[in-house]
């Protein structure tokens, strides 16, 4: 037994997990409109439904004129494979990771196309130094390393007048830090993140200089039909304009649509910032106060407002190697599901041994205020 008590009262949202994230407050499947349901997505309402998300996505994310907006398939996996299949080749290539994610797409460009690329890189907890990162190459990153919690912080390090497109996954930053338009010419997330939509299809935008690309340049391979954005050396404007490349899940779109009419009602961006800032805030003055945490991300300037990621304080694990840590984690974690305290809040498989709670805009502040005593209660429960 412990001295820990169990805390009286639980998070009255206990989703804490970094994708799918927690659904807006409020959220119920039978406050989703269906009227487009079974009806063609070409047809004027199915359309029309595709497109006014669009419309909102880019109201709220305050993306420009200057850059479209695209539903694709495969999720922010399919927007990025997409992206580097389709522009990387013309020019050198630098690709930059500091977790696991931006390093499936290292690898997805040296071992599947077979590209050279210089590769900068960073330890889990640390981000490169971005001032090293040549940009009249074509440069991939992730805005907000989401198995890490190390985000960049924002864009003054990106030159405008850089030869090279700006390639940016920004799956777990977009609808909860702030991005620089002009100086990213394609940014790709998925719905299941800041928003707590549903997964299943990938956002992809696209800035003028992409688009320049893809009518300039063919890769020396093939594309399959899902990753194909130009016919006859001109891009495919519908598929900007609601004409997706192939049928996309109404019901996703109207649960995405709930999600970005929610996001509105708070103000749009700002409002969405606010939360996630809050909701950090809060996780970190518990990790403050608690001896046996610690952010994974050195830095607090680079660490994440969302995918917050802890690891072990080394005195309090001292003795126990990583796969003791790994057992650790995992009893905690079991623990405070089986009491529905915190679900998913595991660090990512790949990642040092730790927490990963999300603090993006749908998680109350106040569950994550009541998530701490809890992770006290589970952390002295798996280590009696
Ligand atoms: C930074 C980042 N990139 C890509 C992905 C993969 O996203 P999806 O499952 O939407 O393809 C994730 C998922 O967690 C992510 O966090």
């Amino acid at each position: 037994m412990t001295n820990t008590p169990r805390p009286a009262t639980k998070p009255v949202r206990p989703h804490f997990s970094s994708g799918p994230c927690a659904k807006p407050p409020g959220w119920s499947a039978d406050r989703l409109a269906t009227a487009s349901l079974g009806r063609s997505h070409r047809s004027k309402l199915g359309k029309g439904r595709i497109t006014y998300s669009m419309d909102l996505t880019r109201e709220i994310l305050r993306v420009p004129d200057t850059h479209r907006i695209g539903i694709v398939p495969g999720s922010d996996t399919g927007a990025v494979e997409m992206a580097l299949w389709s522009l990387l080749g013309a020019r050198p290539i630098t690709m930059v990771a500091w977790e696991s994610f931006g390093e499936g797409w290292v690898t997805d460009v040296v071992k599947q196309l077979k590209l050279d690329a210089t590769v900068v890189k960073a330890p889990y907890g640390e981000l490169p130094d971005l001032s090293q990162i040549d940009q009249d190459s074509d440069v991939t990153f992730t805005w907000n390393g989401t198995t890490s919690g190390v985000r960049v912080p924002n864009g003054d390090w990106i030159k405008d007048d850089r030869k090279g497109l700006m390639i940016a996954d920004a799956t777990s930053a977009c609808f909860a830090q702030d991005l620089p338009w002009d100086k990213l010419d394609v940014v790709t997330f998925s719905w299941q993140k800041a928003l707590g939509g549903e997964g299943a299809h990938g956002v992809l935008i696209l800035g003028p200089r992409a688009v320049e690309r893809l009518e300039s340049y063919v890769p020396a391979w093939p594309l399959p039909k899902i990753f194909r954005m130009t016919k006859g050396g001109k891009l495919i404007e519908g598929i900007f304009k609601g004409d997706t490349i192939n049928t996309p899940s109404l019901l996703a779109i109207e649960d995405y649509i709930f999600a970005l009419e929610w996001a509105k009602s708070l103000g749009g961006l700002t409002g969405l910032i606010g939360r996630a800032d809050a909701n950090a805030a809060a996780l970190d003055a518990w990790v403050q106060k608690t001896p046996w945490i610690e952010h994974l991300a050195l830095d607090a300037a680079s660490r994440s407002n969302t995918s917050v990621c802890l690891k072990f304080a080394s005195e309090a694990v001292a003795g126990l190697d990583e796969d003791a840590q790994l057992a650790l984690v995992k009893k905690m974690a079991s623990l405070l599901e089986a009491e529905d305290a915190a679900y998913d809040v595991a660090g990512y498989r790949d990642a040092p041994p730790g927490l990963r709670i999300w603090c993006g805009a749908t998680v109350d502040t106040t569950d994550i205020e009541q998530l701490g005593p809890w992770l006290d209660w589970a952390w002295a429960q798996a280590r009696a």
